[in-house]
């Protein structure tokens, strides 16, 4: 593994290598016992867009894990007057170890990792968000105690979180229902990816995909970059909803997770979000541990 751009490029070996090393730095983190696998080591944080958990979250964990952060916000950087991606790799791959970013675009993600030397971590775009299905395996497998053969549903709109979901929970072996409305499913690369599995299902009846899940995801109506059709979501999306109706058919024991910011009332009702907090908050928690994984696997020293 060289990168992290999206999960179609992950083997299952490599997604439970990471979940694996991630359970091990939470211990360590946890117990006060020292890993420092990234003494000496900078990555730079390249955001387009607004964040709050993987801004905090990578910058703590590169200085728990011994190396610095740099925080570098795309409007003050020459890339956001127009340098090519292609330079802007060539350069920080002369300064820096490694670079995490957030954009829209994922062409240009793939750019940077092509273009650079160093390794390039997909901080979320308009396709997809790695790390946080990442921490979202972490997470079900904390509660449950396995991956394989849980059957996950997801609700609501077709979009990066829908995109890695499917793809990294079939990947480990989950059954994948999604409910999306007709117009917002997921992209046709990841569809594609999906039929391949005859324990992937895509309807638009939420109730049908919740029935027996053993977790359920959702995610806003109006990603970031989408505010303008966000009058027109709230219409496309009604009834695509986290909620008591949706909870009696899951199993008993469903858990819930949502990887925030969340809309109360929109995706989900405040009640069901309340009732699963402590799912959600661990699940947010453990982007700290996923990535820090990623980042020891992608940019430690090999001996
Ligand atoms: N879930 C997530 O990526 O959160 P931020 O947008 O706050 O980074
Ligand atoms: N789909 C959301 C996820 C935020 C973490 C967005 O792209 O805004």
């Amino acid at each position: 593994m060289k990168h992290l751009l999206k999960m179609l490029d992950l083997s299952r070996e490599e997604i439970m290598e990471i979940l694996n090393l991630a359970d091990q730095l939470k211990y360590e983190q946890k117990h006060g016992i020292p890993h420092n696998h990234l003494q000496g080591k900078t990555l730079g944080m390249i955001f387009q867009k607004a964040s709050t958990r993987t801004r905090v979250s990578f910058e703590t964990g590169m200085y728990q894990l011994g190396g610095n952060a740099l925080f570098l916000s795309a409007s003050e950087m020459q890339i956001g007057r127009g340098e090519p991606v292609q330079d802007t790799a060539r350069v920080l791959s002369r300064y820096i170890d490694g670079i995490m970013i957030r954009t829209f675009e994922q062409s240009e993600v793939e750019a940077l990792a092509e273009f650079g030397t160093i390794p390039v971590i997909n901080g979320l775009t308009d396709f997809c968000h790695p790390c946080q299905i990442l921490a979202d395996l972490m997470t079900v497998r904390e509660h449950k105690n396995r991956l394989e053969g849980l059957k996950m549903c997801y609700i609501g709109d077709g979009n990066n979180m829908a995109n890695s979901l499917a793809v990294g929970c079939l990947k480990v072996g989950m059954d994948v229902s999604l409910a999306c409305p007709e117009g917002y499913y997921p992209d046709d690369q990841v569809l594609e990816f999906c039929k391949q599995y005859p324990n992937f299902k895509l309807v638009n009846d939420p109730i049908e995909a919740a029935k027996d899940a053993d977790v359920l995801f959702t995610d806003v109506w109006a990603s970031m970059g989408q505010e303008g059709e966000a009058e027109q979501r709230k219409i496309a999306f009604k009834g695509y909803q986290i909620n008591d109706e949706v909870m009696a058919v899951a199993k008993p024991d469903a858990m819930v997770q949502h990887c925030l910011p969340a809309h109360r009332e929109e995706e989900i009702t405040a009640k069901v979000f309340e009732e699963h907090a402590t799912e959600i908050f661990d699940e947010a928690e453990n982007r700290l541990h996923a990535q820090k994984a990623v980042m020891v696997m992608l940019m430690a020293d090999k001996n």
